[in-house]
């Protein structure tokens, strides 16, 4: 790859971002470091249309990193609902309490240091060191993996090390050379966002089609390469749905696995023989299984272990997945 094809590269994204840049209520004259961690944690997993009200509110309820740190795991917990993979939000308060033990409460500065900080891996330290620091480490995301092997026709699999190895490289040279670390590092996801998109990109009216390898060899819908891992698994999931006068029964889970200190109905180990379903089984797709959710209507003598009820006014206030939370909403109690 020539310093020229870089520069030109670099420079038309640096334009396309002057063009283009959503108003965002994070991207800031000059940024705050808490609020870009934030919204980068968010959008890991989301799209900004549905992230920025959770950004929105997660931010009201815990305006600094210290009320982070100090946050009842609960409260954390329940403003999370809807966004799915509740590590982020664990982690993100250990970073928090790091960041007050550790920094004095101040983001440190410098992408080592922010490498250092739980939750937070290169991507996110090379998009805070940027955007607030100026610092010239590319933040390699699904979008730049995306736009950089389309337009330089790399076909490694970006979820292997010599592939993840090779676009951080890349991003590095590229942005190198550039006066303004925040705009092309956030110009290239936006790009990769709104215009270089996974399905049906807008390669008609690309400025650079002329000269984007992908494009110019016909193979954009073979780009990027991600080697399959095995088959998806599927679980079973049984749930035990008992209302009384009170409300719902709910426990909190435990402190292992995906939904750990988040509230649900008792689990049941098998299908109850003769039982009622409430509604059809509901599957919910994680990254790596379905889960197959069953909501049985039992009564409260099924379970040996003792019974909490919270009424629906109560069950606002607690974190639960997304299908318990729609769940409980739409039941009567
Ligand atoms: N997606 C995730 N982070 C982003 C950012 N900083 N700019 C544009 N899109 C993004």
């Amino acid at each position: 790859m020539t310093t020229d094809l870089l520069n030109t590269f670099r420079i038309s994204i640096e334009d396309y971002y002057r063009a283009n840049k959503r108003s965002l209520p994070w991207r800031k004259e000059v940024p705050d470091p808490y609020e870009v961690w934030l919204s980068e944690i968010i959008l890991q997993q989301t799209r900004v249309a549905q992230g920025t009200p959770y950004w929105e509110k997660i931010l009201a309820a815990f305006p600094t990193i210290e009320a982070l740190a100090n946050a009842e795991e609960d409260k954390l917990m329940s403003l999370w609902t809807g966004l799915g993979y509740y590590n982020r939000a664990r982690n993100l308060q250990k970073g928090a309490k790091q960041i007050v033990s550790e920094f004095e409460g101040e983001m440190p500065t410098t992408y080592d240091e922010l490498l250092t900080i739980t939750g937070i891996g290169p991507y996110t330290a090379a998009a805070i060191a940027s955007i607030c620091y100026d610092e010239k480490i590319g933040a390699v995301d699904g979008n730049v993996y995306r736009v950089l092997s389309r337009f330089f026709g790399i076909s490694t699999s970006i979820n292997q090390t010599d592939g993840i190895k090779e676009f951080q490289s890349l991003a590095n040279s590229i942005i190198s050379s550039t006066s303004d670390a925040a705009s092309y590092n956030q110009g290239i996801m936006e790009f990769g966002a709104l215009h270089c998109t996974p399905k049906k990109p807008f390669c008609m009216l690309c400025d650079l089609a002329d000269i984007c390898t992908a494009f110019k060899q016909g193979k954009v819908d073979e780009l990027p390469v991600k080697v399959k891992k095995g088959k998806r698994g599927s679980e079973e999931i049984h749930y035990a749905i008992i209302c009384s006068e009170k409300g719902i029964a709910l426990r909190k889970r435990g402190t292992d696995g995906i939904w750990a200190g988040l509230y649900e109905p008792p689990r049941l180990q098998v299908a109850p023989k003769n039982g009622e379903e409430l509604a059809p089984a509901i599957v919910h797709k994680l990254s790596h299984k379905d889960l197959k959710c069953h909501f049985w209507l039992v009564n409260k003598e099924i379970l040996d272990e003792p019974i909490t009820y919270y009424t629906k006014n109560e069950t606002g206030d607690l974190g639960m997945p997304i299908i318990i939370a729609n769940l409980v909403e739409n039941i009567k109690i």
